[in-house]
């Protein structure tokens, strides 16, 4: 080899140095934020109780109840939408609105505007029933609490919304799976106690309730609920 072509060589080499210590810096944009909360065991308790007692009640005086997600053909009741008006449902209404102070604080929105409740409703999916992928038009944020969950009683999903990200998937590797900024789909398992806040933009459905639990034991029982922001009063 020539001292000439050596030269060559070497910078060559230094030239794809860079390429030995790559530091790539990963910007996310357009996140979907999910906001979740576990309530205490006793408040579970405490607050489950009330609203068991509040819903049934609301059913027996609205057997029919409303068709929204639920299908009503399969018995999958929905109650109206202004439950949070009722005196049984305010504390409820007091957590959802504080999980919504949370929020305001953590995205940056403004403090003349709280994230509060604006409807609230209750559904009943006892077994065999299931709720339609639907949206929640005309509210900033939609979320849900769980009252009644028993085993196999149907998981609550998210598909990814960049539906043109679903055209074509890159290959994961087997043994790791999607990292989960990478999954288009998400499932939680119900479990009383736990709130689940999202944009009311995300599309969302609810698997069919499979418990194998008699009568109303075997019921899947949930609040859901809109938010939007509200001039605080001055
Ligand atoms: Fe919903």
């Amino acid at each position: 080899m020539s001292r000439a072509d050596a030269d060559d060589n070497t910078s060559q080499q230094k030239a794809v140095e860079f390429l030995f210590d790559l530091h790539v810096e990963e910007e996310t944009y357009f996140p979907t934020q999910v906001f979740t909360y576990q309530l205490p065991e006793q408040s579970t308790e405490n607050l489950t109780g009330l609203l068991l007692d509040a819903v049934y009640k609301e059913r027996d005086q609205d057997l029919d109840g409303i068709e929204r997600s639920n299908i009503r053909e399969l018995g999958g009741w929905h109650s109206r939408n202004n439950l949070h008006r009722e005196e049984p449902y305010k504390p409820l209404v007091d957590l959802v609105n504080a999980v919504g102070q949370k929020i305001s604080r953590k995205n940056g929105y403004h403090e003349a505007y709280a994230l509060e409740v604006n409807s609230m409703w209750s559904i009943i999916n006892p077994p065999g029933c299931s709720n339609r992928a639907h949206i929640h038009p005309e509210s900033l944020w939609s979320g849900v609490f769980y009252v009644q969950a028993p085993e196999g009683s149907g998981d609550f999903e998210f598909i990814d919304p960049r539906t043109a990200n679903l055209m074509n998937t890159p290959k994961f590797r087997d043994d790791k799976g999607r990292p989960q900024n990478c999954w288009a789909e998400v499932f939680y398992t119900p479990k009383p106690g736990k709130c689940i806040l999202f944009p009311s933009w995300l599309y969302h459905s609810v698997s069919p309730n499979l418990s194998a639990e008699q009568g109303d034991a075997g019921n899947r029982i949930i609040m859901s609920f809109n938010l939007d922001q509200v001039k605080r009063s001055a």
